[in-house]
């Protein structure tokens, strides 16, 4: 069984095939022109993917050795995300499915996310406890099969990457600004400066990142009123980072212990962050918690774990199931209290 799977939810363009269950490439093109305007622009996102999308699905066809003949299904993400975007993907996707009589695998990007702890490794079982935090989301899920998840908790305002990039840019930072805070905190004191831990201790799941935005925002104001100096980015950013990474790993481990489970599974953008790895890694030495980040092509907005998840969906489905299924893409956001909607 061979899928072809689209990604385009946001400023990635991807293409994978997953060929038995397995990832045989992944090819990821990342818009860059963003960074100048400090933030995504949707529509620029929209004709980038346009402009990329037909060579980005030949390179994952290439890298795989294998012809589009060779194709079983056709898996794509079409929610959420940016609309114009979703569009490029499901429609290219419609396209090829029409042109060579291939069923389409409609997927939810969560799900992608959600799941992406399983590719290259076997030992993670269920149930568990999922952190994916991303650029748009921060949601804790306990999972107990393919098909059965629940939302437990989840930010309710910025999400914990918008917090490292927002708060990058009050620092002086270009966006992506995790990635750089990310860089800067290496060479920093994390106790040097406190800010809030906002629901560190609340008794929910709930996160909430804005007050901390706004926390930096009046620090800088009164500390460096005329701006950020270089030599004062490693303190700011180590500690700016510490407060974003204390909260969601307590709030991590209240789930686990909560819920009785043992085994964490952090994916999205913001679980490439070292100190987040490196404090997970000593949770993990130092507790009876096992804990899976995906590789890093796996943390990333990426077309391998949509087609990882569709594999699953084939399996309990049939393939047939999605012969003639009708998808429109949609920008809503993941609200499902739990079960599959299909
Ligand atoms: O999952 P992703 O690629 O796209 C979304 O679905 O949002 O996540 C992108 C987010 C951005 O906010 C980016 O700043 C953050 O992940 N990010 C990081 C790091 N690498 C990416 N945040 C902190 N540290 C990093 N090393
Ligand atoms: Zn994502």
């Amino acid at each position: 069984m061979k899928i072809l799977a689209i990604e385009t939810s946001c400023d990635e363009t991807s293409a994978a095939i997953i060929s038995d269950g397995i990832v045989a490439s992944n090819i990821i093109s990342s818009q860059y022109i963003h960074n100048k305007y400090g933030g995504v622009v949707p529509e620029i996102a929209s004709r980038s993917h346009l402009k990329a999308i037909a060579i980005v699905v030949q390179d994952a066809l290439k890298l795989a050795k294998a012809d589009i003949k060779d194709i079983d299904a056709i898996a794509v993400t079409t929610e959420p995300g940016l609309i114009g975007s979703l569009v490029v993907g499901s429609n290219f996707a419609k396209g090829l499915s029409i042109r060579h009589n291939l069923p389409v695998v409609p997927i939810n990007h969560i799900e992608g996310h959600l799941f992406s702890g399983f590719i290259n490794n076997s030992s993670l079982k269920f149930p568990f406890i999922a952190l994916v935090v991303s650029g748009g989301h921060t949601i804790l899920f306990e999972v107990n099969s393919f098909n059965s998840y629940e939302i437990i908790g989840q930010t309710i305002d910025d999400a914990a990457g918008e917090a490292f990039d927002k708060t990058a840019k009050l620092i002086g930072l270009d966006y992506p600004g995790g990635p750089l805070i990310d860089k800067y905190a290496k060479m920093g004191n994390p106790e040097k400066y406190k800010f809030p831990r906002p629901l560190i201790n609340s008794n929910d799941f709930n996160f909430s990142f804005s007050g901390l935005k706004t926390s930096v925002r009046y620090f800088i104001n009164k500390n460096f009123p005329n701006g950020v100096e270089e030599n004062n980015f490693p303190d700011l950013c180590a500690s700016v980072q510490e407060a974003i990474v204390d909260v969601l790993i307590s709030k991590s481990i209240n789930a686990l212990k909560q819920k009785n489970l043992n085994q964490l599974v952090v994916a999205g953008g913001v679980s490439a962050n070292s100190r987040l790895r490196g404090r997970l890694a000593d949770i993990s030495e130092n507790q009876n918690i096992e804990v899976f980040i995906p590789e890093f092509q796996y943390c990333m907005d990426n077309a391998g774990m949509i087609g990882f998840i569709a594999s699953k969906k084939i399996e309990e489905k049939g393939l047939s199931y999605y012969k003639n299924l009708t998808f429109t893409a949609s920008p809503n956001v993941f609200k499902r209290k739990g079960m599959e909607k299909e």
